[in-house]
This record gives structure tokens, sequence and C-alpha cells, in this order.
């Protein structure tokens, strides 16, 4: 049965950035597939990332010294087989990349065929596949073109996922059959019936008042499927980007972490340069390093930024490499090749998510998570540049091979059915106050209370203020016509809420996560993950 609220498939991927069009490629081999997005097809933080993807492709370098930092920058927390695994398959995931058409930089003076390899804080060794420093945009270009060659996939813009269809089982356990969904023209909500679901949102950055992520990064896959009974964790390690350029008008924009492994210096006003009394690695040095460096500094000195300083290196290399932070920059009246560049850092990617196996399942049957989203392991307690695209490829393509055999075993089984979205005795949205100042409240008080530095205090009163404005937002949900707004508000202090408990219980400090009143980590007691299951 199908008809305009009820749109059935094989497969349902919510999300079109790499993760989900990666898993669409892969999946339309066995069956049908449908692609939500909620907003236009390059609206996703893939579009933006700049620095490239992280795998083993040089001779010199090797899958053990990727694993190596990996597993260093993850500060006891990673899993050793999620590493192990995702390394090891990124060349194939690269190859699918290339083999669609991406298009990443090569070296000028070699063969055509040899790729330049960046190099980001963390990596002991040049290893960042990169398309200049728009390799996001590039990435996407490919991946929406080859999406659009494939007949079994077809893609929804504009229609936001609401909510997980979930059944329980005989067993007890409980399995997903697709979502409910607004098509945010229209303002009807429709079913999105599948054999199987994969979770392909992306992050949450927009928890935080300054961001690097696009503005679909709400945490609307972690707050669904938490809503639904999957296990999340490891909330607490959300990592902030030491350098974005600190302008009004800006809006967080990212200056690479490639600018520092091409040699930029981090610096004073007064010209100082403060790295090398942090790390012996200076401006290299792990990200959470290099972010709590920067914030200390600005702190000590009472300052509203630091400067990012490449200009000892030539101008043509500087404009060749990093066109759009080059051309960016000088929009905002900065020439990168003659003046340093203001940074401050910014929220920018969340390490933990809906935790997955190593075939992309979630706790729940049928639902899979691939991408920012998701907790594979790899990360630990701070994510090494450039691996969340390896991740999100890899992983991708592992949920794929495994979403096809669940859907090969019962392909001929008819869809369940599921009520249609009932809006109740609801009321149209009027007071629209209410729910912009709840937006700016919560991303103040993560900001202020819950961000680089911690301390008990701080989340404390983040915990007591996010509740508030749970309960309220919980009474607003239930009496009104939903709109994307309201419902992107709920799912936000959702996920305010699960990383302010993940913050709570880490009584240490270790990667991402520092508090100042546990300044230290502590293997005995929390050397291992942090997680959160409805009801659990
Ligand atoms: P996304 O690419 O964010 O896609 C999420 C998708 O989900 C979107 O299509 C969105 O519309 C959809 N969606 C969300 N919620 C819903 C909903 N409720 N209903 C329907 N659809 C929904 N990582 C690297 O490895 N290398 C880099 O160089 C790099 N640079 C970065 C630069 C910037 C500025 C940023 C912000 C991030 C960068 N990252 C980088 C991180 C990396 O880009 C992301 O982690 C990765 O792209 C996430 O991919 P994804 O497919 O999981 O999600
Ligand atoms: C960057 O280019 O600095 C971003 C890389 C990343 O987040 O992995």
């Amino acid at each position: 049965m199908e008809n305009q609220t009820r749109i059935e498939s094989d497969f349902l991927v919510i999300g079109g950035g790499i993760a989900g069009l990666m898993f669409a490629l892969k999946a339309a081999e066995a069956g049908s597939v449908v692609v939500l997005t909620k907003a236009s097809e390059a609206d996703a933080n893939t579009s933006y990332a700049q620095g490239g993807i992280a795998s083993v492709w040089s001779v010199e370098d090797s899958f053990e010294a990727h694993i190596a930092d990996t597993m260093r920058a993850g500060a006891g927390l990673c899993d050793r087989a999620a590493v192990e695994t995702i390394v090891r398959e990124g060349p194939l995931a690269v190859r699918d990349l290339i083999e669609i058409g991406t298009r990443f930089t090569k070296v000028e003076q070699g063969d055509g065929n040899e790729y330049d390899l960046g190099r980001e804080g963390g990596h002991s060794f040049r290893r960042v596949l990169h398309a200049q420093d728009l390799t996001g945009r590039e990435i996407m270009r490919a991946l929406t073109e080859a999406v659009s060659s494939k007949p079994a996939i077809r893609v929804y813009e504009h229609h936001l996922a609401l909510d997980l269809l979930v059944r329980s089982e005989p067993s007890g356990k409980k399995s997903c059959w697709g979502a409910y969904v607004l098509d945010r023209k229209t303002g009807q909500v429709k079913l999105f019936v599948a054999r199987a679901t994969l979770l392909a949102t992306g992050g949450a950055g927009k928890v935080y008042l300054y961001t690097t992520n696009a503005d679909i990064a709400s945490g609307d896959g972690i707050a669904m499927a938490y809503r639904a009974g999957a296990a999340v964790g490891n909330l607490e390690f959300i990592q902030f980007h030491p350098t974005c350029l600190y302008h009004p008008m800006a809006k967080s924009f990212l200056i690479s972490e490639a600018l520092r492994g091409e040699g930029a210096i981090l610096r004073l006003p007064n010209g100082e340069r403060f790295m090398p009394r942090y790390h012996p690695d200076a401006e290299l040095a792990p990200r959470d390093v290099v972010a709590r460096a920067i914030d200390a500094e600005m702190k000590r000195h009472g300052l509203d930024m630091v400067y990012l300083d490449i200009t000892h290196k030539p101008a043509d290399f500087i404009r060749r490499r990093f066109p759009n932070i080059f051309a960016r920059c000088l929009s905002f009246g900065v020439d990168i090749t003659c003046q340093p560049i203001p940074v401050v850092p910014a929220a920018h990617y969340m390490c933990g998510g809906v935790i997955t196996d190593l075939f992309g399942r979630t706790s729940i049957r049928r639902l899979y998570a691939a991408g920012e989203v998701a907790m594979t392991g790899l990360h630990g307690a701070n994510r090494l540049a450039s691996n969340s695209l390896l991740e999100a490829a890899v992983m991708a393509r592992r949920a794929a091979f495994s979403a096809r055999e669940e859907v090969r075993q019962d392909a001929r089984c008819k869809l369940p059915d599921f009520p249609l979205w009932e809006p109740g005795r609801t009321i149209n949205s009027d007071e629209r106050v209410l729910i912009t100042n709840s937006w700016d409240e919560t991303r103040r008080v993560m900001w202020n209370y819950v961000g680089i530095v911690r301390s008990n205090e701080r989340l404390a009163r983040a915990h007591r203020r996010i509740a508030l404005l749970q309960e309220e937002i919980r009474n607003y949900y239930g009496e009104r016509v939903i709109d994307s707004d309201l419902v992107e508000l709920r799912n936000l202090v959702t996920v305010a809420d699960l990383i302010v408990r993940c913050a709570m219980w880490r009584k240490e400090s270790r990667g991402l996560h520092y508090n100042i009143d546990y300044p230290y980590a502590d293997d005995i007691n929390y050397g291992r993950n942090s997680r959160i299951e409805e009801g659990a």
C-alpha cells in the first residue's frame, strides 16, 4: 500500500551527507531506497569539510601508525577493534569515492596519479586526502551525482523526520520500521515505512552558541534514537575546533587545521607564540590541547581572540592551497598572505552518539546509524582530525552490507501497519518568541556552563536550567501544531540534557572533557564509556 501519506521502501535513510549517501549507493544494489534530508541536499556538515579525509595512502605510512595516532588521541577510550577495522578499510572507502568521481587534489609535479596528502594535528604522517580546502563540497558533488543516476534511490528534500516507528517484538526487543516525517513545504506529516532504517543525521553543534556546524546540526538523530529506546553514549566528548574566524559577520567560519599542518603559528596580539608552552607538538598537538590552550590564554589576558599566522609562507602557495579560506577571509578584510587571522574556538564535532557495533547496528533491531550521529568506538574521548569523514564512509558501507542481509531475509513479508500521525487538539503556534528564546537560552547555557572547561557548579547549574527548558518545551510541544523550529528545539534540548548527564557522570578529566574539580584522569573508575538508555 502506498499513497501520499504512507511511503514504503526497503531502506529508509534519514540524512543525506556522506554517511547517508554512501549507504544509499550500496543499499540500492539490493532494493529500493528513500533518502530524506531536512533541508536542501547540500545542507549537510559534509559540504563544509575543509581539511579532508584521513586514510593510509603513502608507502611511508602504515595502518599501525594511523591506528596508534587514533588511539593516542582517544585518551584510553577507543575501541581497538573499531579503530583497526575503520583504519584498515579506509582505503577501500576512499577508492569508492574516487570511483564515483571525487576529484582529490593531486601533487603538482607528479605523474598525474599521485595524491597530495595533507597533514593535521596528531597525525604522525601526511595522510589526509583533500580537494584543496573544499573537500566536503567535492565529495558531496560526486555523491549526489552518483545517487541521482540510480533509479532505485528516491530523495525527498525538506522532509524532517520527527520520530521513529518502533514496535516491541514478542522477544521483548524493539524493532524500527521507519519514521514519521514532516514535509516542511506542505506541513503534512507522512509515514515512511521501511524494512531497515539508517540514522545519518549528523551532529549537534547547534546545541552551542558558537559552532562551525551547518544549521541542520540540531542532534535530531540522537534525540529520536534516545526517545525510541536506543542506547547513546560518550556525549560529554564535544570537540571544540581551535580556530574559527573571529569576525561579527563570519558565523564561526572554520579556518582549517590544515593551515597549521602547513606551518601556521598561533600567536598572542603581541606576536608571542604560545603553543610550545603547552605541548611538544605545539600547533600540531591534539585539538583538545590546542583549544584549551587558546581558551586559557584568552582568559589570562582578557582577549576576545588570538591570531593564526601563515604569512611566512609564499603568497601564491597560500592562495593555491587554501583558495576558499583566502577568499572568505579577504571578504572580511583579512588578507591571510600578509595578515594574521583572528581566531577563536567553537563547538565542532560530537564524538559520542548512538551506540553501534561494527556493522552499524544500534540496540534496536532494523535501526542502523552511521556518520557523526553514531558512536562506533573509533574516536574515544577525542577525535583525530579528518577521521570523521573516514569513519562515516567506512561505516556507511558496512551498515549497508549488513542491512542488505537483514532485508534479504524477509523481502517478501508485508510491511507492518502504523497509525497515521495524530495532530490532536492543537492550536497554531502563535508565540514564536517562546521558541526563539528557548533556542537562545539552551545554546547560551551550554556555551557558558558545558564548554571547553567545566566544573561541578557549572554542570549542576546547566542541569537545572536544561531540565526546566525541557519541561516547558514538553508542555508546549503537546499543545501546538508542530513546525520545524519546535521539532528541532525539542531535539536540541534533549541532546543538551544528555550531554550534561554524561558530563556529570564523568568525575574526571579525559580527552575533550575537562572538569576543574577533577583535573586528572581516573582510569579505575572512569576508564570506560558513558552510556544512557531511556528507562534503563
Ligand atoms: P551530515 O553531513 O551533517 O549530514 C546530515 C544530514 O542529515 C543532512 O542531509 C541533514 O539534512 C539530515 N538530517 C538531519 N536531521 C534530519 C531529520 N530530522 N530529518 C531528515 N534529515 C535530517 N571531518 C573530517 O573528517 N574532515 C574534515 O576536513 C572536516 N571538516 C569539517 C569542517 C566543518 C566546517 C565541519 C562543520 C565539520 C567538519 N568535519 C570534518 C566533520 C565532518 O564534516 C562531519 O562529521 C561529517 O561530514 C558528518 O557527515 P554525516 O553524513 O554524518 O552528516
Ligand atoms: C579542519 O579542516 O580543520 C577540520 C578537520 C576535521 O574536523 O576533521
